[in-house]
């Protein structure tokens, strides 16, 4: 969407509020509770974060609550706490929660089970003495490359427990991102399904891993969990075991760890400006305090709640709401194995149903999805437990929105539509759900305790209504410490466009009412169906081939995925354009990251248009594929001759 539109969309904003039902039993039940904890939390952040700690359990917690500014900065330094025992520990040993159900788990074949807070206990406690049984110690990298399972839950729940970091890796990713992952975070164990069931196939994921493995030394074991009972499994002697044989010889119980709150818990990788991921560290008892606090005020969860999040494990957005944050609130949540519209059209519905969920937490490509399947199909499902929608990941269109709230909610629901990314581990703008109205479009009004700002080139804040950089001028506990084993990059990416700021490579609008809408990317990254990819990752392939000189990637709006890649290439002397070609170039990319990123169109151009310096001006390539011309200023390129061949050549197709 592009400024012009969304500057178009502020001005004709309407604002609903929340149903009244909803706004008396909410945690910030009005807009002024918001404004008065709002202020409060920035001038006193102590004061906030401390009384968030209180409602978890410590180790020892000692006085100090923020030491030091960004790039180097600590929450709670000195203190002590472990992740696992606040979302498992505490709840199963409570008799109110023990024999609560913590997760049902749907598998896309149909299958279906529960685990209570108690089972997950006893799981999590073997799966970690099986890890150390494994040589594993706090700091040692896991790769865990899994769908969504219970199982796989418990490995991750057993590193926040020991202190062994934790790295999921969608399990979407082709062997090569997966290889670069491993390779970069130096992972000692890869943790994986055997295959996962995916739109009625099976994803062979062993098989990925062990074409990951060519060459690879510093993995020692990959444990294999047989998800799919009858799949053809390889296992290599002396380095693979069996999930099941493994837990099954493990001792009961374990103790959890004692960790320091800014000890690295997790490490996830995601796009960046350049080709190569950045493996983006959190600290584990930081990333709980926060989590927990976005997703108790957020989502207004209770433990009363039926929550699913949909998000996948290889995200994480499903650790900060779901493993983390949902656990940390004793919710009880559903966790759903495949494609959300698989093996029928009406299949996210009929959970809502079965489960009488009343708080669903997706991405707006999947309901976009929804509106695309239709009107009908909802009706055939009774969704009147729903009580809040909420979403994350990529803008989510007044169309949508009020679909939504229309069809999925009846008029009832909230809508949350609240923006986060990796490094902030969390969503710094959301609605709180009793207290603001909600505005079809925005992203809601800075959580408390965060900075939120709209800044000029030179830092200054802009006025209300202005298009600038979204910056954060304080630091929060889940605010990435680090860029694994790159601490240049960490600083460099983050904290030096804006000094004293954190930069968050967005940009944003905020309106006279102090609602945040956030326009989109300011650097070279696309996102498609939530999943972020750099432009210069998906170069990086494509000119891999060899038939490409040169590539170019640019992002082009699409109705249900939000954006898909679009790629330009020039070629070699000795190759032809076709279909074959197209082909084998997407293809090239579906190896080297995953077919996710797969692009939708490649358009062969006999010149690329750039800067005197030999820069490709790629925005010249989304006007032209937009509307067929480019608009603007053209002084800048090198030779403006080349523009109506470039025209020719994409427009022709
Ligand atoms: O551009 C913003 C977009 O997604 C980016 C972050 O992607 P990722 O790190 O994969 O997200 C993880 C989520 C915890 C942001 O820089 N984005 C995220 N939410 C929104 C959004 N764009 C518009 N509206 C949103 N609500």
């Amino acid at each position: 969407m592009s400024a012009e539109n969304t500057l178009q969309m502020i001005a004709q904003s309407r604002r609903l509020g929340p149903p009244a039902a909803y706004r008396t039993k909410s945690h910030v039940p009005s807009p002024e509770a918001y404004h008065a904890l709002y202020r409060e939390s920035i001038e006193f952040p102590e004061r906030f974060w401390n009384r968030i700690a209180d409602e978890l359990v410590w180790q020892a917690r000692g006085e100090t609550v923020i030491e030091g500014d960004m790039p180097d900065f600590r929450f709670f330094p000195g203190s002590f706490i472990n992740v696992c025992e606040n979302c498992v520990d505490r709840w199963a040993a409570d008799p109110h929660f023990a024999n609560k159900v913590a997760l049902f788990f749907e598998g896309e074949n149909g299958e279906r089970r529960a685990l209570t807070y108690r089972q997950l206990h006893g799981e999590v406690q073997r799966c970690a003495n099986a890890l150390i049984s494994l040589g594993l110690q706090p700091g040692d990298v896991v790769s865990v490359y899994m769908q969504n399972l219970p199982e796989t839950f418990v490995v991750l729940l057993a590193c926040l427990r020991t202190g062994i970091l934790y790295n999921t890796v969608f399990a979407g990713f082709s062997p090569e991102a997966l290889r670069e992952r491993i390779v970069s975070s130096g992972a000692k164990l890869v943790v994986c399904a055997n295959g996962s069931y995916r739109r009625g196939k099976v994803l062979r994921l062993k098989e990925t891993v062990d074409r990951a493995l060519e060459d690879v030394t510093t993995v020692r074991h990959v444990v294999v969990l047989r998800r799919v009972p009858d799949l053809e499994t390889p296992m290599t002697p002396g380095r693979d075991l069996d999930y099941d044989h493994l837990m099954a010889g493990a001792r009961r119980v374990h103790e959890p760890a004692r960790l320091e709150c800014n000890a690295p818990g997790l490490l996830i990788f995601t796009s960046g400006t350049s080709g190569k991921p950045k493996g983006i560290v959190h600290a584990g008892g930081g990333f709980l305090l926060g989590t927990y606090a976005y997703t108790k005020y957020q989502l207004d969860l209770r433990p009363e709640d039926v929550y699913w999040n949909t998000a996948d494990i290889g995200w994480l957005t499903s650790h900060i709401f779901v493993l983390v944050g949902g656990l940390a609130c004793g919710v009880t949540t559903i966790l759903y194995e495949g494609a959300l519209d698989h093996p029928h059209p009406g299949r996210l519905y009929e959970i809502i149903e079965r489960y009488r969920v009343n708080k669903l937490f997706s991405a707006p490509t999947a309901y976009r999805m929804l509106m695309k399947h239709g009107e009908d199909i909802s009706h055939r499902y009774d969704l009147s437990s729903l009580e809040l929608m909420a979403s994350v990941g990529e803008p989510l269109n007044p169309e949508a929105w009020h679909w939504l709230y229309r069809v999925v909610g009846g008029g009832r629901a909230v809508i949350n539509n609240t923006w986060g990314q990796t490094e902030t581990g969390g969503t710094p703008l959301a609605s709180l759900p009793g207290a603001i109205d909600m505005k079809p479009g925005s992203c809601g009004v800075p959580f408390f305790g965060h900075a939120v700002d709209v800044v000029d080139a030179g830092g200054q804040p802009v006025p209300d209504g202005v298009p600038g950089f979204l910056v954060i001028r304080n630091v929060f506990p889940t605010l990435a410490r680090d860029v694994y084993g790159d601490r240049d990059r960490y600083v460099n990416s983050y904290f030096s466009q804006m000094p004293g700021m954190y930069f968050t490579g967005d940009s944003a609008v905020r309106d006279a009412d102090g609602h945040f809408w956030v326009l989109g990317r300011v650097d070279d990254v696309i996102n498609v169906s939530g999943h972020r990819i750099s432009t210069m990752e998906l170069e990086s392939s494509l000119i891999q081939h060899p038939a490409v000189v040169e590539a170019a990637v640019v992002g082009q709006p699409d109705e249900v995925r939000g954006q898909v890649p679009v790629a330009f290439v020039t070629l070699d002397k000795g190759y032809r354009p076709g279909p074959d070609l197209e082909d084998a170039l997407k293809a090239q990319v579906v190896h080297d990251i995953g077919s996710f990123a797969r692009p939708e169109r490649v358009f062969f151009v006999e010149a690329m248009p750039k800067t005197r310096s030999g820069k490709i001006i790629r925005r010249m390539l989304r006007e032209i594929l937009r509307d067929g011309e480019v608009h603007g200023d053209r002084t800048g390129l090198e030779d403006a001759e080349i523009l109506d061949r470039l025209v020719a050549d994409i427009t022709e197709r």
